[in-house]
């Protein structure tokens, strides 16, 4: 399984070398992965093949002792370990029909166990344990029976049977002039050359070689010749997809077309979630972990949470609190893992320990992870980086599936931990009892809509923007909230700090008048984040009457508010609102609004928002 780029390409007798050109697009498209690379080419003797875990780099030496022979069609990958650690084995592109077929994939197959049953029932043998050699042995069945030797038609009635997000290449030995591409619900761009046509994961995969590119629609399958490309869907229909002049420079490619990779990944996000919800139901309808090294009679005998996590990953913790104590009526302590290990924490054989890294490497969270275990603990990773050590060394791992994040500031991995936070709370719900399959099946629709309202906030950003342009010369900026708005009060200012130098701070709205209030005077900007009034009226009310003390003193009020609340209009300088959803699921939109503000008032700055000073992406000293 992977998550990664892929580049395929199809060079006529005038055209570049396959393996170039695929080399090429692949140094590319690594930031979208690097736990593995790997080609495979078409040439006189069949298809051959060279995969190595590690950076691309550790291909090129593996070329470069092993070469492969000159050839005109080829594919190659380069991986984000999602399921299946990042080994040479598990790294694409992966064979089947005896060594005829290459298939490379981006994305997860949920239903990949049923179909491999049903594959080794029929006698085939997988040396993996990746989702993509289930697919790849599909289609090779299907291309030697019912497609009748035809690789597009082999293509089509696998995708009949996949089920989840996919983006797949494929070559065969006996189709020597063709590629045969998929996508569903994961991105793929055709290029068009003079003789020659491409397949990327994004248009950086071939920039250097054309920029003439068609974007595939959803459920459409392309196949490319040195000198065609044929849109279908997959029952073999005509389809087209939507041709387009590529005006960016490389750079930019890599970036999707957005000025950096912070703005690219805030738009990531409602495919971060996506992804992070994806395939996590079992075939009984149940909630699963990716790894668990823990007896679930243990889980079932919890009786405390221990969250550990720095920075933003911390505040994902916190967040996590509110809907695991809520659902599971287990105690949550969120601890910041420096602190952890100096005081005398009280950690025994019931207490789970749930770390939280992006990374997977922070030192930190690392050491008080270690510690934990050191004291009889479980210890839970939730992590954005398979193969990393913080999931390596725990008991059980529930990855996000985020994708590479490249900027300093967290952004999608935030979203993605809190996703994958609150299916932890609804796994040990199930586990424990605690919760219904039809609390947990209503809680996972409300879920399931999240990305497509994320989008609406992206979409309706332009005043965001604005506002945080205007705003360049600010000198100080408050954040509030309670209940789950508090810690998006705290990301939110943390999101400002680092990227645009500014003092900002996040509090709980509640703390306000026990001291805070005093730093409010004539024009401070504060964000406050409203809780939506159709929950627990309370702490709406209670918030409005926390805007309202400050406008009397002079604040000058930013909402963030739930469509509908037409109550904070009189109190608010300026009005964001963000979709309905449920209020523990609300940090998930109310969020999106503060990191385009901090991205853009930082840029307004001219500073570099990939990489802020004084920072590093991941933290691997005390
Ligand atoms: O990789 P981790 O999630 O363990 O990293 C934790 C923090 O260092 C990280 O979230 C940091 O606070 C970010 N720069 C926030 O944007």
């Amino acid at each position: 399984m992977g998550r990664g780029g892929s580049a395929g390409t199809l060079a006529g007798p005038e055209g570049h070398g396959a393996l170039d050109v695929v080399l090429e697009g692949l140094r590319r498209l690594e930031y979208r992965g690097y736990d593995s690379a790997g080609v495979a080419v078409i040439t006189g003797n069949g298809i051959e093949s060279r995969k190595k875990s590690g950076k691309l780099t550790n291909l090129l030496d593996e070329l470069q002792a092993n070469p492969l022979p000159e050839s005109l069609t080829g594919i190659g990958h380069t991986r984000w370990a999602t399921h299946g650690g990042p080994t040479d084995r598990n790294a694409h592109p992966h064979l089947a029909d005896g060594g005829k077929l290459a298939v490379i994939h981006n994305g997860i197959i949920e239903n990949f166990a049923e179909l491999k049953r049903t594959l080794s029932a029929q006698g085939v043998e997988f040396v993996s344990e990746t989702d993509t050699e289930v697919a790849a042995a599909l289609i090779g069945e299907l291309f030697r029976g019912e497609a009748g030797g035809d690789l597009t038609r082999a293509m089509q009635l696998a995708c009949q049977r996949l089920e989840g997000a996919f983006t797949l290449l494929a070559i065969h030995r006996d189709q020597p002039d063709t590629v045969v591409a998929a996508r569903r619900n994961s991105p793929l761009v055709v290029g068009l050359g003079d003789g020659e046509n491409f397949l990327g994961s994004d248009v950086s995969g071939f920039i250097d070689f054309t920029r003439r590119a068609v974007e595939l629609g959803q459920d459409q399958i392309v196949t490319i010749t040195p000198d065609s490309f044929e849109v279908t869907d997959f029952n073999g229909k005509p389809a087209q997809g939507r041709e387009f002049q590529v005006d960016w420079d490389a750079a930019a490619a890599e970036k999707g077309g957005f000025a950096s990779f912070m703005e690219k990944e805030i738009n990531d996000q409602p495919e971060a979630v996506a992804q992070t919800l994806l395939g996590r139901a079992g075939l009984d309808g149940k909630l699963q972990l990716d790894e668990l090294r823990i007896d679930p009679s243990q889980l079932k005998a919890v009786d405390k949470i221990i969250v550990l996590a720095c920075g933003t990953s911390a505040y994902a913790g916190q967040v996590a609190k509110y809907a695991i104590e809520h659902w599971c009526r287990i105690p949550v302590e969120v601890e910041l893992s420096h602190e952890f290990r100096y005081r005398d924490p009280i950690v025994n054989a019931n207490t789970l320990v749930v770390a939280i890294s992006q990374s997977g490497e922070t030192m930190d969270t690392l050491m008080a992870a270690r510690y934990a275990q050191e004291q009889g603990a479980k210890v839970l990773a939730i992590c954005n980086t398979n193969g990393s050590t913080i999931p390596r060394e725990a008991d059980a791992v529930l990855y996000t599936h985020a994708g590479p994040e490249i900027a300093v500031a967290s952004t999608k991995a935030f979203l993605a931990q809190i996703t994958a936070a609150y299916l932890l709370g609804l796994y040990l719900g199930q586990l424990r009892g605690n919760l219904f399959t039809g609390q947990i099946r209503d809680i996972l629709a409300d879920l399931a809509k999240v990305p497509a309202k994320i989008q609406t906030v992206l979409d309706d950003s332009d005043q965001v923007k604005k506002l945080a342009r205007t705003m360049a010369d600010t000198r100080s900026v408050l954040f509030l909230g309670r209940h789950v708005g508090f810690p998006v009060a705290m990301e939110g200012a943390l999101k400002l700090k680092e990227l645009a130098y500014i003092h900002a701070e996040g509090f709980a709205a509640g703390e306000l008048k026990h001291g805070p209030i005093a730093l409010i005077e004539e024009g401070q900007p504060v964000f406050v984040i409203v809780p939506s009034p159709r929950g627990r009226n309370s702490l709406h009310a209670k918030v409005v009457s926390n805007i309202q003390e400050i406008r009397a003193r002079g604040a000058k009020t930013i909402v963030i508010a739930e469509e509908g609340d037409t109550a904070v209009q009189a109190y608010a300088e300026h009005v964001f609102y963000i979709p309905e959803t449920p209020t523990l699921l609300a940090p998930l939109l109310a969020t999106v609004p503060l990191q385009v503000f901090a991205c853009e008032l930082a840029t307004a700055k001219g500073y570099d928002v990939d990489q802020p000073r004084n920072l590093a992406k991941s933290v691997t000293v005390e």
